[in-house]
């Protein structure tokens, strides 16, 4: 594919916006470039939660024998600049301040304390700002925050592990082990780029996961969350060690207790909106679900996921298993081999 040159210096904005994945949340990831004459002088990202945005680094970065150039330089940036004081500065001041005239953004920012106030705020100071650059690919980039922004709840990913005849357990209750070594790794690459991971108390009685982000120590856990109505669930299951924060969502119980947080939701038929409403409520941006059946064919039944990411152990039979998520299905959007398994990524239309 052939990019322009505009696009040339957008795409290393979302290359560098990248390098913030798992460590930005509940912030979007946000990669800024300054060009001048065709040279970029400054680059910079948003590079985890609470410090500076990706602009200012970009601005900090260009080099002293540089920074006369920074009025006469365009400013590309992957999601509209902020307007707004939150742990830092606004970003469009520090723009408007830095004598830019030229600014070319992805994204508009649908947080609503900018939504569209960082362009205005631009405009008005005369900077000429043209919007919608690799919109696509940028949206795609930030998916997790523009869901729970714009959806009002957490961007959600569903993963099963299935044998070559669509089971995902062993038909006893002990743990049945499916994907190869190499999966089971990126697995765990995985569920640290989301906020959260979740399984349902079936999985806990059977699997006795752990559910963190291994090789440990880690420089962060997810949340673990378990939906586990009735707290049914014994206090000795690995998943409650106190490795990291924990959530159980049911509907008896509401609090804190150490590292546990129980969220009482409401005892309706259909547990799940509320869940969702609890966990957005709670700033949860994205949560991994691995299972197991009864958990995944609820989201997959009320429609609720944004992406499924399936393995298939091409040599396992399991006669007699546990069969996995019923589903319509649909065409995945790739297909990746990682030795024995098959990888099928489906993203919701
Ligand atoms: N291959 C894989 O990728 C994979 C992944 C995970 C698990 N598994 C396997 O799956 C099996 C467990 O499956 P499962 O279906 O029993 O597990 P599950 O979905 O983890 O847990 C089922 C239990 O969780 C609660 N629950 C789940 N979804 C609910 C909903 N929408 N509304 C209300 N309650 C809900 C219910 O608890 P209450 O009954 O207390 O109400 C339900 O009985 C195990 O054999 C495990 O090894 C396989």
């Amino acid at each position: 594919m052939q990019l322009s040159i505009d696009e040339r210096y957008m795409f290393r904005c979302l290359e560098l916006a990248r390098l913030g994945l798992g460590h930005t949340a509940p912030n979007p990831m946000v990669g800024a470039v300054l060009v001048h004459e065709d040279r970029i002088i400054g680059e910079g990202y948003h590079q985890r939660c609470g410090g500076p945005h990706a602009e200012v680094n970009c601005l900090d970065n260009v080099r002293p024998e540089d920074r006369h150039l920074i009025p006469a330089s365009t400013l590309y940036v992957s999601l509209e600049p902020c307007a707004h004081h939150g742990r830092t500065p606004p970003c469009a001041a520090r723009i408007i301040r830095e004598g830019i005239r030229e600014v070319v953004v992805a994204i508009r920012d649908p947080f609503p304390l900018v939504d569209g106030k960082g362009i205005e705020l631009m405009e008005a100071a005369g900077i000429r700002v043209r919007l919608g650059l690799m919109g696509k690919e940028a949206e795609w980039l930030n998916q997790r925050f523009l869901t729970f922004h714009t959806k009002g709840r957490p961007y959600i990913i569903l993963k099963w592990a299935r044998s070559a005849d669509g089971m995902i357990a062993g038909p006893g209750p002990s743990r049945t082990s499916i994907s190869g070594q190499a999966t089971r790794a990126l697995v765990h690459q995985w569920r640290y780029q989301e906020a959260a991971i979740m399984v349902g108390a079936g999985t806990v009685e059977v699997d006795d996961p752990r559910l963190t982000v291994r090789p440990s120590p880690s420089p962060r856990q997810p949340v673990r969350i378990i939906l586990d109505p009735r707290l049914r669930l014994y206090a000795g299951h690995r998943v409650f060690d106190p490795e990291g924060s924990v959530v159980i969502c049911n509907v008896l119980k509401e609090g804190t207790e150490g590292h546990l947080r129980y969220l009482r939701l409401p005892p309706t038929e259909d547990l799940l909106p509320g869940m969702l409403q609890r966990l957005h409520d709670l700033g949860i941006q994205s949560v991994f679900v691995e299972g197991g059946q009864k958990l995944l064919e609820a989201f997959l039944k009320a429609d609720a996921w944004d992406e499924i990411r399936r393995i298939t152990a091409r040599d396992k039979r399991i006669p007699g298993g546990y069969p996995e998520p019923a589903w319509a299905g649909m065409q995945p959007l790739r297909r990746d081999i990682i030795e024995q398994d098959m990888i099928e990524t489906f993203i919701h239309g």
